[in-house]
């Protein structure tokens, strides 16, 4: 090969590679252009910045200040130079960003051919995107180029050794020929066991474990849960664990559980001081009506009366006063339960529409004025639409945690995000949202055999105390709650 032809072979790479940069360069500076937030923040800082040293002549007296003013350029070099210089701080994220993504290719392309993701044509997949999911999680988009889905997962190890992540998720899109790596640089457990569930403070719950820390949840901040999810996806397992939790740790908590999924999933509950289990939806239905017409009403009275405006703020009010001043109530929290609501608040089938309007304005009622007066709603349903979960209800239960669901419009119902469709495959993975707090979780696994044995401990004992307490404070029994517990 000639002298030439190698300058030219040269001159070809250096140029590929320089429109290659500046392709990257261009998306980045368009993916940050649509972002607002920090970064156009940023872009728009530095282009300020930028701006005003040339309008200050900070450069000029800079040079001054070197003696350089021979290499500071004039005439038409000079209009060159101030549009440089102004671009330049709009321009140098963007570089960094499209630097970022080279690099990531070239470690993709040893990535690749390690894993073997290398056609007999010698092609590999090609990177598409990289995109933020939450603080901790990203998305990898490349193109399958061919390759089987199993290919990529058969993959996975050495994907993860070489690009030093953990990896969630292989999913593929057949359609439109790209496979998408969801990762992080933190493991997230694929299954979680409570250390001592004894040992939760009192009045609150866990949720689960996330990338960083176990997520604890105080009952009186999050008063109402909405648990959303795919059949098998691990609700009724987050619920065994949240009640069997909250029942150990608060003695004096109430609970109305409502199995409407053939009354299986709360059996090991029954029989136990201080918690009521339904499986009858009928029932169940007007004993929510009770509590909205009855309960709350007369806590808010009693509250009215002693001038304070939660359950907290009651019993530090009466805390000191002398016994006979108390109300006769046990003013405790009560936990309703509900697991499948749909079953409740869809007509059709055993329920008739009356039955449901009435349902709903309970549970509408509940979830509004429960928080005062310590009463929770936390539902379960696997469909997550309108008719299942109500939106006026929706709006009042603060805590969501969605497990996978099947597509996007029913994650966007519970979460506002497309996040439970994008969640990994595995069962008690989900998404914890609590206000504009969005945080990916594997929830804690108690079996039910766990749970039984548990119970069982308390369920001998608290029968013995049940007959101490009752007549020890008999005088003080909630009346509308023996009501409901009858
Ligand atoms: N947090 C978890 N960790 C590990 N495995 C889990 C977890 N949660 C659930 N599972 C497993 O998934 C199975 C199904 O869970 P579960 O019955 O809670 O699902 P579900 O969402 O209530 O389903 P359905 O809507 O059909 O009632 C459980 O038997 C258990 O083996
Ligand atoms: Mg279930």
């Amino acid at each position: 090969m000639s002298k030439s032809d190698k300058n030219f072979d040269r001159f070809f790479e250096i140029s590929e590679k320089l429109i290659c940069f500046t392709r990257h360069l261009w998306r980045e500076f368009w993916s940050l252009i649509k972002q607002s937030g920090p970064m156009l923040l940023m872009m728009s800082l530095s282009g300020a910045l930028t701006a005003s040293i040339i309008y200050f002549q900070f450069d000029q007296n800079l040079i001054k200040y070197f003696k350089l003013h021979r290499f500071y350029p004039v005439g038409l070099n000079h209009i060159f130079y101030l549009i440089g210089v102004s671009m330049a701080g709009f321009i140098f994220i963007p570089v960094i960003q499209a630097s970022r993504r080279l690099k990531m290719l070239k470690r993709l392309t040893q990535v690749f051919m390690d894993a073997g993701l290398k056609s007999p044509t010698g092609q590999l997949p090609h990177f598409i995107s990289d995109t933020e999911i939450d603080c901790f999680t990203r998305r990898l988009r490349v193109s399958r180029n061919n390759f089987p889905l199993r290919s990529f997962q058969n993959a996975k190890e050495v994907l993860e050794s070489g690009l030093c992540v953990y990896i969630d998720e292989v999913e593929e899109n057949r359609e439109r020929g790209f496979v998408d790596i969801v990762y992080s640089q933190k493991r997230l457990l694929e299954q979680f066991a409570i250390e001592n569930i004894k040992k939760i403070p009192s009045g609150h719950f866990i949720v689960g474990r996330s990338r960083v820390q176990t997520i604890t949840v105080k009952l009186s901040d999050v008063p109402h849960l909405l648990i959303a999810g795919q059949t098998g996806s691990g609700k009724s397992t987050f619920l065994r664990q949240l009640i069997t939790g909250l029942y150990l740790n608060n003695p004096q908590f109430n609970f109305l559980l409502i199995d409407l999924k053939g009354g299986l999933e709360f059996q090991i509950f029954k029989n136990l001081y201080r918690i009521k289990v339904f499986s009858d939806v009928e029932r169940a239905v007007l004993k929510l009506n009770e509590l909205s017409t009855k309960l709350i009403p007369s806590r808010m009275a009693l509250f009215n009366e002693y001038g304070v405006k939660d359950l907290e703020a009651f019993k530090k009010s009466i805390l000191g006063k002398e016994q006979k001043t108390l109300p006769p109530t046990d003013m405790n929290r009560l936990i309703i339960v509900i697991d499948e609501a749909f079953e409740m608040f869809m007509s059709g089938g055993k329920m008739k529409s009356a039955q449901v309007e009435m349902a709903r304005t309970a549970a509408h009622k509940i979830a509004a004025q429960g928080r005062a007066v310590g009463v929770h709603l936390v539902i379960a349903t696997q469909r997550p639409d309108r008719f299942a979960v109500d939106p006026q209800i929706k709006a009042n239960l603060t805590g969501k945690l969605c497990f996978r669901l099947p597509n996007l419009a029913s994650s966007m119902t519970v979460l506002d995000t497309g996040r439970a469709k994008d969640l990994p495959n595995i069962k008690g993975r989900a998404v914890w949202q609590e206000s504009m707090d969005e945080l990916e979780i594997q929830t804690p696994l108690l079996t039910e055999e766990d749970a039984k044995t548990l119970l069982d401990e308390v369920r001998n004992l608290k029968s013995d105390t049940l007959e101490n307490e009752d007549t020890k404070n008999q005088a003080q029994q909630n009346l509308i709650l023996e009501d409901v517990f009858k």
